[in-house]
């Protein structure tokens, strides 16, 4: 891992929310550090964009403390919010104005930016071809690319940006993954949210999830895969003996219903006959052995890590993300 994911950029302390009646953000609690992207991960209505609301100064919280380099969001606006560049739902931008008069606008708004500065965060995002076209002629993907360099034109600490991928097709989803790890390896702090598990899995160093307004388990994405159940399939012959054995292990739980457990794709390639149990990698060769010294042919055994999908609805038991 990165020696300087040592250093906190943000700290969010038991936050909460409340918003009329209704509380909206229960205890919320995490660390984000220089050079780590991290993923803010949960269904719609779970309270992302109004976590995030909070970060950028846009709403108070309730009660708890937010604080930006060590500076408190709430307290010491302006010294915290220096430090962030950030997309809070859609990036407003002029479309009558071209994508380089969009970034001397904002540029004119904060002081020390240079021409300079600007031609750095067209080049980051990579718009330089474009960047003197108007922006009704942008696609979204260059929309959202223009609404990252204006983020970044203050040389935030900090970037946020509130499901960046929205909308945006495989191409476009890819490109933006690939310069979000470039400005992380540079030193950002990225904070990203999605609704999507693919995408904080492919793309987040470490992942808070968020549910109804509680954050349900913050951690490595693999850490938080490995330490949950994870399952394996079976292709045992006789199937129905083999089946007998393991069912009779204290250890190792049948499934009874993969398709409520595994991806489509993965059943697809499975044999009508294979087994899927729920069994940890030390239990599983003394499950081996008693298979074999019962007779049964051991023709395959497979493990299969959760996805961060069944990881999620192992922790919300059955609800869905989407
Ligand atoms: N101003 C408000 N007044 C009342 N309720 C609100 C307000 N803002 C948000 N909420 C409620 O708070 C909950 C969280 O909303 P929020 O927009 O933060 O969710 P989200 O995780 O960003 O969802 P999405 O994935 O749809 O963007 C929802 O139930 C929403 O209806
Ligand atoms: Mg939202």
């Amino acid at each position: 891992m990165n020696d300087h994911f040592s250093e906190i950029v943000l700290s969010v302390k038991n936050v909460t929310k409340k918003i009329g009646r209704k509380w909206i953000i229960h205890d919320v609690t995490f660390d984000v550090r220089k050079g780590e992207i991290f993923g803010f991960l949960g269904p719609n209505g779970a309270g992302k964009t109004t976590t995030i609301r909070m970060l950028v100064d846009l709403i108070k919280p309730t009660s708890g403390t937010i604080k930006v380099c060590g500076y408190d969001v709430n307290r010491q606006q302006e010294q915290a919010l220096r430090h962030i560049g950030s997309i809070v739902e859609n990036p407003e931008m002029y479309s009558f104005l071209t994508g380089w008069e969009n970034l001397e606008h904002f540029a004119r708004m904060q002081p020390g930016i240079d021409r300079q500065r600007i031609a750095e965060v067209v080049d980051i995002v990579r718009l330089e071809r474009r960047i003197h076209d108007k922006v009704s002629t942008y696609s979204l993907g260059m929309r959202q690319r223009l609404g990252i360099a204006q983020a970044l034109l203050g040389r935030p600490k900090l970037l946020i940006l509130d499901e960046p991928t929205n909308g945006l097709d495989p191409k476009g989803i890819k490109e933006m993954r690939h310069f979000i790890q470039q400005l992380a390896e540079e030193g950002l702090a990225v904070f990203v949210s999605s609704h999507l598990l693919s995408e904080i899995q492919l793309l987040c160093d470490r992942v808070a999830i968020i549910s109804g307004g509680r954050v349900l388990a913050v951690g490595e994405v693999d850490a938080l895969i490995s330490g949950s159940n994870d399952y394996v399939v079976w292709e045992l012959k006789p199937a129905a003996q083999g089946k007998r054995i393991l069912s009779g292990l204290e250890y190792c739980d049948i499934v009874e219903e993969p398709e409520s457990v595994l991806d489509d794709n993965l059943l697809a390639g499975m044999s009508a006959e294979a087994i899927v149990t729920c069994i940890s990698p030390e239990h599983t060769f003394r499950a081996v052995e008693r298979l074999v010294a019962s007779g049964v042919e051991v023709r395959e055994v497979h493990r299969m890590n959760p996805t961060l999908e069944q990881l999620f609805l192992q922790m919300t038991e059955g609800e869905s993300l989407e």
